[in-house]
């Protein structure tokens, strides 16, 4: 049967996803040679922007604002939708996954109390401690901000600032990286979150693990490293995150393969824990001198490492949603044996004072080898304009890192990035032997 499924968010992320599934429709159609296979799928989209990348490959695009689950779930009957694919966490905040359910539509995404894994910092550290759930970094929780200040003066030690809500990835500052302890306390106080994490800081290099979850199984993807800061060599504010690589192999230079099974039992134990999880289960991982340490979980693909991850998998996407839905085992997941790069064009003066409403200039014909997945940029009649956000980005695909990151930069060249900002160095072998020499060095000290 053809199968009707509506994405929803209008992010590079999701610009992946609608890849992915239209890439396993295309697979199906050459195997099943006369393309006359009746199992398939229908794409419908919404997002509060509309992405030229979806549209193009969407039945339909609906632009609405997808925090709203009324109108979220009104489209998704008046397409009869039979799976929704949830890509941000605000919308899952909002308790979308919930209310598709409540409708009778199956949502591949949690619900908002599963989501708070991701959605609430102190609920994520307290339910890793109280299911001893392994990596979890010394922290305490802080809704009087004179007593957080005063734990940072007696902390023996560098601290995480977190505040415990959803902020785009750009609400953590780490004290003896970003910022000096006065500096740490004067955001503490001026700042006005309600609610805060102090953690121990944690020393090494951060890669993520995503896993497909549903009743009760998971299946994870190769390891991805992000890079969260905006500017070359790690300087500047943090970001929804710049560009990622991934390995022909399931993890990533700087690492063993026994880093990654470590990794994977940590999100077994997570996934034992919430038991009735559904979705993606992100994982950000510090490899520090003592193995693996969570910095925090999503309850979604991560954007950029989607980029990575959905365009080397083999496996149908449409059947691991199918499966999910209809109570089956998760198929095994095949990933082509390639590395990725992916690098993100984003406004000037993103993430702190991005420039929205300028004209973008893609040439997506010419991206070449490599992929182009739009972001958050808005098409309307005249153009493609950037919003606040990221605006699209290339990924090169290839047998080693380095030659995708070859793949990404000539694309980007050819593409366009006036007024745009690139960190060239996502990588660059330069910077993944920095990774490797800082992993080594830890670990010999
Ligand atoms: P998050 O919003 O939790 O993704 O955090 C954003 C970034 O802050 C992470 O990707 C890390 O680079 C950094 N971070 C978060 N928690 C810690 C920690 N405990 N120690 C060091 N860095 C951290
Ligand atoms: N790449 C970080 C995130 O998706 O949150």
């Amino acid at each position: 049967m053809t199968e009707n499924v509506l994405l929803i968010g209008g992010g590079g992320r999701e610009h992946a996803i609608a890849r992915a599934l239209e890439d396993g429709e295309a697979r199906h159609a050459s195997s099943s040679g006369t393309g006359s296979d009746d199992s398939g799928v229908d794409l419908y989209a919404c997002a509060g922007n509309r992405n030229p990348g979806i549209a193009r490959i969407a039945t339909e695009f609906e632009t609405l604002e997808t925090t709203n689950p009324e109108a979220v779930v009104d489209y998704a009957e008046s397409v009869d939708a039979t799976i929704a694919v949830i890509g941000p966490e605000a919308p899952l905040e909002a308790g979308l996954a919930d209310e598709l359910e409540d409708a009778g539509i199956y949502a591949f995404g949690p619900k908002a109390s599963d989501a708070r894994i991701e959605t609430d910092k102190a609920f994520q550290r307290r339910f890793m401690r109280e299911n001893d759930i392994p990596g979890c970094p010394e922290f305490e929780t802080f809704d009087d901000m004179d007593a957080a200040c005063e734990f940072i003066d007696e902390y023996d030690g560098d601290l995480a600032i977190k505040p415990a809500g959803l902020t785009g990835g750009k609400g953590v500052k780490v004290i003896g990286d970003q910022v000096t302890v006065e500096e740490g306390k004067a955001y503490v106080r001026e700042s006005e979150y309600d609610r805060l994490v102090l953690e121990e800081r944690l020393v090494g290099e951060e890669f993520t693990i995503q896993a497909f979850v549903a009743n009760g199984e998971f299946r994870t993807a190769p390891a991805v490293q992000d890079h969260k800061r905006a500017y070359e060599g790690d300087e500047g504010p943090n970001t929804g995150g710049m560009g990622s690589y991934s390995d022909a192999t399931a993890h990533l230079p700087f690492m063993t393969e026994d880093d990654y099974a470590e990794a994977v039992s940590i999100i077994e134990a997570t996934v034992d824990a919430l038991e009735d999880y559904r979705g993606v289960l992100y994982g950000q991982f510090m490899l520090t001198a003592e193995g693996p340490k969570v910095v925090e979980f999503n309850a979604r693909f991560g954007d950029p490492e989607a980029m990575n991850t959905l365009p080397v998998l083999e496996t149908d996407f449409l059947d691991v949603l199918t499966a999910a839905r209809d109570g089956d085992p998760i198929p095994e997941l095949d990933f082509a044996e390639q590395a990725t790069v992916c690098k993100y064009a984003v406004p000037e003066g993103y993430p702190t004072d991005p420039e929205a409403g300028a004209k973008v200039q893609v040439d997506e014909e010419s991206a070449g080898d490599a992929r182009l997945y739009y972001a958050s940029v808005d098409e309307r009649d005249d153009g493609i304009y950037t919003t606040t956000s990221r605006s699209f980005a290339v990924v090169g695909i290839a047998d080693s890192i380095a030659e995708a990151e070859s793949i990404a930069e000539d694309a980007l060249e050819v593409a366009g990035e006036e007024g745009l900002h690139v960190r060239h160095d996502i990588g660059t072998s330069d910077l993944v032997q920095q990774r490797i020499d800082h992993v080594r060095d830890l670990r010999s000290d």
